[in-house]
């Protein structure tokens, strides 16, 4: 069963999540060597971003980023520097004002003309971080659409399906291992690159952070909506149990 936070508004939202993200960092960082964090896009995470890598903030003493690897979970088909750039954003938030080292902040290569090669490099990117043994990412972030969808998985992607449904465990062709791939949105007509189900379920703690009144039917259909996990993405979570921590404002959880 997934774990529930609901905190006042937005900004108390952002720090209630910051403090859990360094906590679950410290917590990581204690027992490997290193901590790997996959950042979600959207607007919605701007703000737990600015106070985690505020080099004068609460955080910055808690965090040796010397040792946190970012990847993303998914990212727009747009150079980096592009106002839509999911890397764009925590750019100057995480990346410039933490000394991250420039090895270890791993982005989806947007800027690519063909957002499927971006994809297959990505996927070779996440393949040589698989860990022996233990998920591949430590910390997962996702915000949540309107339509519930997580990441760039929107309403009716194949890859939804669960695996058995799939029948050949590779749905819309795509090979069962791959953990990143292009997504066509249509209702933006623009691709997308994201991770795949599986490897969003790949992670030690899954925070799904979202504000908002327009996203509290999205919220209420994700946790209580019978199964329907093509019509609402989020619904995926349900596979990882209490692995899943909600982390909303009253607005966003006023239907639950
Ligand atoms: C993206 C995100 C996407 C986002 C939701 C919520 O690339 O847009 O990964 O899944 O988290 O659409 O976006 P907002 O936070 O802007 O509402």
């Amino acid at each position: 069963m997934a774990v529930l936070n609901v905190e006042p508004d937005a900004g108390a939202l952002a720090l209630a999540a910051a403090q859990r993200v360094a906590a679950l960092l410290e917590s990581t960082l204690g027992r490997h060597p290193d901590a790997r964090l996959c950042l979600t896009g959207g607007r919605t995470p701007r703000d737990l971003y600015r106070l985690l890598g505020d080099p004068s903030g609460p955080f910055a003493s808690r965090i040796d980023w010397t040792r946190v690897h970012l990847f993303w979970g998914d990212e727009r088909h747009v150079p980096p520097d592009h106002q839509d750039s999911n890397y764009g954003l925590a750019r100057p938030l995480l990346v410039a004002s933490t000394g991250i080292p420039v090895d270890h902040v791993h982005r989806m290569r947007g800027e690519l003309p063909d957002a499927k090669e971006a994809a297959r490099e990505y996927d070779d990117l996440l393949r040589a971080y698989l860990r022996p043994a233990g998920a591949l990412f430590d910390i997962m972030l996702l915000g949540l659409g309107e339509d519930a969808h997580i990441a760039s998985l929107f309403p009716g992607n194949p890859l939804l399906a669960p695996p058995e449904a799939a029948g050949t465990g590779s749905p819309s062709g795509q090979e069962a291992c791959e953990r990143v791939v292009a997504a066509w949105a249509p209702h933006l007509g623009t691709w997308r690159i994201t991770l795949t189900p599986a490897a969003i379920l790949d992670a030690d703690r899954i925070l799904i952070i979202t504000a908002g009144a327009p996203k509290a039917s999205a919220v209420q259909a994700a946790l209580q909506a019978p199964d329907a996990v093509s019509r609402w993405p989020a619904q995926v979570l349900r596979r990882a149990g209490d692995r899943v921590e909600w982390w909303l404002d009253r607005a966003a959880a006023s239907a639950l």
